[in-house]
C-alpha cells in the first residue's frame, strides 16, 4: 500500500497529537481514537474530510493543508499503531447494547452490527472501521450524525442509524467502547 509511516509522523507529532494522541488514542470523548483503523479507512475519511463530503469544521481545518500523499502517510502512520483497551462506563446500558450489537432488532429491522464490525469489534477489511475500544461518546454522535444524514452519509450506516431509537444508540455505544 501507498504511504511512509515515519513522514505521516512528522505531521502527526506538529499537529494531530493534540487531539488524537501521538499514537491514535485519545483522551477526550469527542476525539476518536484512531490507533489500528485500517490505512484504506483513514485515507477515505480524511478525503472525506478535504472535499466536505463529511462535515466537521475541525477536521476540515485540518486536511485543508494536507496533499494526498501526506493522507496517505497519516494512513499509513496511525493504522500501525495500536489501540488501548476501554471499559464500558455505564453497566446498566451493557445487555441492551449487546443484544443490538450481536443479534441486531428484528422488529425495526436493524441488522446486527457485528456482521461488519467484527464479532470483537475489530472491524473487516477494508472499508469497515473498528469501532471496539473507541469512545462511547464518539460512537453516539456518529450513529446520530448517520441518522441525521447531514454531516455525514453513507448508504449502509443511514439506513440502519435512521432505524435505531436514541436509547438503541446510546446502549450499543456503551456497549462497543467496552468491546
Ligand atoms: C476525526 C485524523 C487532527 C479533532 C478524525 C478522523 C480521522 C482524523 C481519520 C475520523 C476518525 C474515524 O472516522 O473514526 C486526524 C489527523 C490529524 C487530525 C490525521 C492531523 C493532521 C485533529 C486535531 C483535532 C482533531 C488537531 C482537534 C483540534 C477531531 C474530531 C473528530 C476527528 C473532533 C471527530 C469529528 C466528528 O465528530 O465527525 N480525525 N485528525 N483532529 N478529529 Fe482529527
Ligand atoms: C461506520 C456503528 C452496523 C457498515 C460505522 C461507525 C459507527 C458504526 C459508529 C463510524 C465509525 C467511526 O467513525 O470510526 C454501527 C452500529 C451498527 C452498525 C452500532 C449496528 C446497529 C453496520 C452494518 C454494516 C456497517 C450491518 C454493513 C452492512 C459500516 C461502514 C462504515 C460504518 C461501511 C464506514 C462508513 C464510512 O465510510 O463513513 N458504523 N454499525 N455497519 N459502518 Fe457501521
Amino acid at each position: 500500500a501507498k504511504g511512509d509511516p515515519a513522514k505521516g509522523k512528522q505531521i502527526v507529532d506538529t499537529v494531530c497529537a493534540a487531539c488524537h494522541g501521538v499514537d491514535g488514542n485519545s483522551v477526550a470523548a469527542a476525539n476518536p481514537t484512531i490507533a489500528g483503523q485500517s490505512q484504506q479507512y483513514l485515507y477515505s475519511q480524511l478525503k472525506a474530510f478535504k472535499t466536505g463530503e463529511r462535515k466537521n469544521p475541525t477536521m476540515l481545518g485540518m486536511t485543508a493543508g494536507l496533499s494526498d500523499d501526506d493522507m496517505h502517510n497519516l494512513a499509513a502512520y496511525f493504522s500501525q499503531q495500536k489501540p488501548k483497551d476501554r471499559e464500558a462506563a455505564d453497566k446498566a446500558l451493557l445487555p441492551l447494547g449487546a443484544k443490538i450489537y450481536r443479534v441486531g432488532n428484528p422488529a425495526s429491522h436493524v441488522p446486527a452490527c457485528m456482521a461488519c464490525h467484527g464479532p470483537a469489534g475489530k472491524g473487516l477489511p477494508e472499508q469497515f472501521p473498528r469501532v471496539g475500544s473507541q469512545h462511547a461518546g464518539y460512537i453516539a454522535k456518529q450513529l446520530a450524525d448517520f441518522k441525521a444524514g447531514a454531516d455525514r452519509k453513507n448508504l449502509m450506516m443511514t439506513d440502519i442509524a435512521s432505524r435505531m431509537t436514541d436509547a438503541e444508540m446510546k446502549a450499543v455505544a456503551e456497549y462497543i467502547s467496552g468491546l
